[in-house]
């Protein structure tokens, strides 16, 4: 049975009325760059996270470099994540003129361990940037903790959380800003490129407001540098439609999560993503860890099952990031991870007999009768 890594035209094929009709009133009104349709979504996203605001941007990296430009970070500065992220996150800070640095992952979560962020701060640290990694988020309550005391901002990276909560509060509602990309196969994706900043904080959306659009106030009077990083019009039809089905979606996404987790969990050579305590996960990406994960993945190809490696190569040992001068053994967690994860086929139109050729498959690779 055929099982794809993600299947977007599934979806699609489940809202096409819906989305055709979105796109058709876009194009009546010709509203293509930013707009009313933005500026609706921009109301319904913030309402859905729990802030103020947000405000839409053109992708999930200008969302994090955005929110730092906001925040005034600039060369001289460093800014605290993990290496265990996709490369964004760091590529924001760097775009920003500040310094990436890193502390480790915990083991079970695969989220910044918050017991080591306070030997990584400098007099140098401004922000940190926890990443709520494959759709749960990074344990917030002693991250806020040792950035209020230490006077350093904190701007989420929920670029894969649309949706998930720590402790009742929505993702990108906690720090200082949320900063969500909406790529088309995250949980909300639209159909091209689009993302978001979530906050309280009125300045915060003003700077963002400017800077995204060349930095005018009014048109062809520009008090800063700015940028083009505004929102498509058909992307905030889009994600608008989307929005509606999201909550639905996500769940479907934990019970698919909850069967893979039936069919494996007496599987020592499989281990299998942890829900926290405090966490409600959306299961962006079902990350399992696996020692010859190169092996298995070759294997299901051959059964037309198509697996993901998120992400194969922490940051701290990409080639881009040598510069910041880690080696091989500074982040062993990370380091670890990378070298076994395998992410599952996780989309919420997964179907059951799916999974099970999924597990049946890993099963017979292990050997091991059912
Ligand atoms: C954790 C994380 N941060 C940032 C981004 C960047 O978002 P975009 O691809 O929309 O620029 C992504 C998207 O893949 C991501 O997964």
């Amino acid at each position: 049975m055929k099982v794809p890594f993600l299947d977007l035209k599934a979806q699609y094929d489940s809202i096409r009325d819906e989305i055709h009709g979105a796109m058709q009133e876009v194009m009546e009104q010709t509203a293509f760059a930013g707009g009313p349709f933005v500026a609706r979504f921009e109301e319904e996203f913030a309402r859905y996270c729990g802030t103020r605001y947000a405000v839409g941007v053109s992708n999930g990296t200008d969302a994090l470099w955005t929110a730092l430009l906001a925040l005034g970070i600039g060369p001289g500065d460093e800014v605290i994540t993990t290496p265990s992220t996709f490369i964004a996150t760091a590529e924001a800070i760097s775009l920003a003129g500040a310094r990436p640095r890193f502390v480790d992952i915990d083991e079970r979560t695969c989220n910044m361990a918050p017991e080591r962020l306070s030997a990584a701060i400098t007099p140098s640290t401004r922000a940190i940037i926890p990443v709520h990694l494959f759709g749960q988020m990074a344990d917030m309550d002693p991250i806020v903790e040792i950035a209020r005391a230490n006077g350093l901002h904190v701007v989420e990276d929920a670029c894969q959380a649309h949706g998930a909560e720590y402790k009742g509060r929505r993702a990108g509602s906690i720090g200082e800003a949320g900063c969500f990309s909406f790529y088309p196969g995250k949980n909300l994706g639209a159909y091209g490129e689009a993302g978001a900043v979530v906050t309280n904080d009125p300045e915060i959306v003003d700077k963002i407001r400017v800077f995204r659009d060349h930095g005018q106030r009014k048109k062809y009077y520009h008090g800063i540098i700015g940028w083009n990083a505004r929102m498509d019009g058909l992307q905030g039809a889009i994600l608008s439609v989307k929005l509606k089905h999201l909550d639905k979606w996500n769940e479907l996404r934990r019970t698919h999560a909850g069967m893979y987790r039936r069919l494996l969990a007496d599987l020592d050579a499989v281990t299998l993503p942890v829900e926290a305590d405090y966490a409600k996960h959306v299961y962006h990406v079902y990350a399992t860890r696996v020692q010859d994960r190169d092996d298995l993945i070759a294997f299901l190809a051959k059964r037309d099952i198509h697996c993901g490696i998120h992400y194969p190569v922490p940051l701290h040992l990409q080639d881009a990031y040598q510069l910041l001068g880690y080696r091989e053994g500074a982040f062993p967690v990370a380091e670890r991870c990378a070298a076994e994860f395998l992410s599952l086929p996780m989309f919420a139109e997964l179907t059951p007999e799916q999974i099970e050729a999924v597990c049946e498959g890993i099963r017979s690779f292990l050997a091991v009768t059912v």
